[in-house]
């Protein structure tokens, strides 16, 4: 494997980093903060793996400043990380908790002295328990856009760049219709309209933001490009079907095309009310795409699939992390997706990582061997991608930290930074030095 060097990314490359806040702080009933959903739904009996919830996590509330410095040790450019909204707004709307911006404040003065420009997520999944009816509710759509204000008025001259949403198909269909997130619902129709308040909540949030904030301002979806397992029309439609569900369902109106038309039809009587003044709300204009990309799906009609008529098919034998195929060529063909396709002007990945089964060697490291060449196969492409003049311009691995896996606990760890969540050590792994060894070269 050749060392790569920063240089091959090309001029103004960042590197990052990246974390939310469920899965690292920890101090759940700390300085105010309200119970999230999340905090709810780990006191569900067989919810979480091993029954373990995010109480503790990390314990980056406590610890931020050692945590700011193993960032600044790995050299990192950027560090993307959430804010969380039951900290800022505890009962969801109403009364601002000024101990909750404090915190956020104090992250960001750390890593502005440091030199690591901070990115923000104002949404990663821990949305206030108080909040009555959850996404099902318009009026979630509209105090959201009051917390996004009220953080941008205390941090919007500091941080670098803003993203409203994570991962928004993942709260809809896995907290709504497969009910295995928070809040754990189990229906498709309660999906979309979680899905509709969801985009309309980020509508309203990024014009709060644009009176308040002179940053970029963006979304951040996570994409799982997909491949028919045959040539048949059958596979190839499944594949679209998918790749609408998946792919297209939030990124199309939140740049302005409406809702897959396809995938409309499809849906049918469980789609929800939208009027063309919400499509004009959703589609507010964004400076930047955060993509978070993890794996690719090969698909298979089915016609017992389902709503979508699909089945997932295993091509090849590629390499395979702890819960995902690792399958690099994925990210380019997102990529260049997005930039020949959407002519997206700006594109940060803001998530790509890998979870294995780390060991602390009886010498005291983590020897991740196999998270390098996953690092490295997808900084690959990167490369590539820049060289064919895609606007790609950052990276961020997901994680700093292991970390709270959501539905899987502790048991799966993504981090470049292995944690012993017994005594809170942090021993950075094999990994966090060979992307020392990039950020510095
Ligand atoms: C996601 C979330 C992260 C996950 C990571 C590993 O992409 O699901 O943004 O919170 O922990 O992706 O699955």
């Amino acid at each position: 494997m050749t060392p790569l060097d920063r240089r091959a990314f090309g001029p103004g490359f960042k590197f990052g980093v990246a974390t939310s806040a469920y899965q690292i702080e920890g101090a759940t009933k700390e300085d105010g903060r309200g119970p999230s959903i999340w905090d709810k739904f780990c006191q569900i009996d067989g919810a979480i793996k091993h029954g373990h919830c995010g109480d503790v996590a990390c314990d980056h509330y406590h610890r931020m400043q050692d945590d700011v410095a193993l960032m600044r040790w790995l050299g990192v450019d950027t560090y993307r990380f959430s804010v969380a909204w039951p900290r800022i707004v505890p009962t969801g709307r109403g009364a601002v908790c000024a101990a909750g911006l404090d915190f956020y404040e104090r992250l960001v003065d750390q890593l502005l002295k440091c030199g690591i420009e901070p990115c923000v997520t104002l949404y990663h999944w821990d949305l206030p328990h108080a909040l009555a009816g959850g996404w099902l509710a318009r009026d979630t759509a509209l105090a959201f856009a009051e917390y996004a204000a009220a953080v941008a008025r205390r941090l919007g001259d500091r941080v670098g760049l803003w993203l409203t949403h994570n991962e928004p198909w993942c709260q809809a269909f896995l907290g709504y219709e497969m009910g295995i997130f928070a809040p754990g619902h189990k229906s498709l129709k309660d999906a979309l309209l979680c899905a509709h308040h969801l985009l309309v909540s980020h509508g309203l949030s990024v014009q709060a933001l644009r009176s308040i904030v002179k940053a970029p301002i963006g979304i951040a979806p996570n994409f799982m490009p997909t491949y028919p397992a045959s040539e048949a029309e059958e596979d190839v439609a499944a594949a679209k079907r998918w790749d609408g569900y998946f792919n297209r369902w939030f990124l199309e109106p939140a740049l302005g095309l409406g809702y897959p038309r396809d995938m409309v039809e499809l849906f049918a009587s469980a789609m929800p009310a939208a009027s063309d003044q919400d499509m004009r709300l959703i589609a507010q204009p964004i400076d930047v795409l955060g993509v978070n990309y993890y794996e690719r799906l090969v698909v298979a009609d089915n016609p017992a699939g389902g709503v979508l008529r699909i089945k997932s098919v295993t091509e090849g034998n590629h390499p395979r992390t702890m819960d995902r195929e690792i399958y690099p060529q994925g990210l380019l063909d997102t990529l260049r997706r997005l930039h020949q396709k959407y002519r997206i002007p700006r594109l940060v990945i803001t998530e790509n990582g890998a979870a294995f089964p780390d060991e602390v060697a009886a010498d005291g490291k983590v020897h991740d061997t196999a998270r390098i060449e996953f690092l490295q196969s997808h900084f690959e492409k990167v490369i590539e991608a820049r060289a064919e003049g895609i606007p790609v311009d950052t990276y961020h691995v997901w994680s700093l930290l292991d970390n709270f896996e959501w539905n899987q606990g502790y048991s799966v760890r993504y981090g470049l930074v292995h944690v012993d969540f017994e005594s809170q050590r942090r021993i950075p792994k094999d990994s966090a030095e060979f992307y020392r060894s990039l950020t510095h070269s």
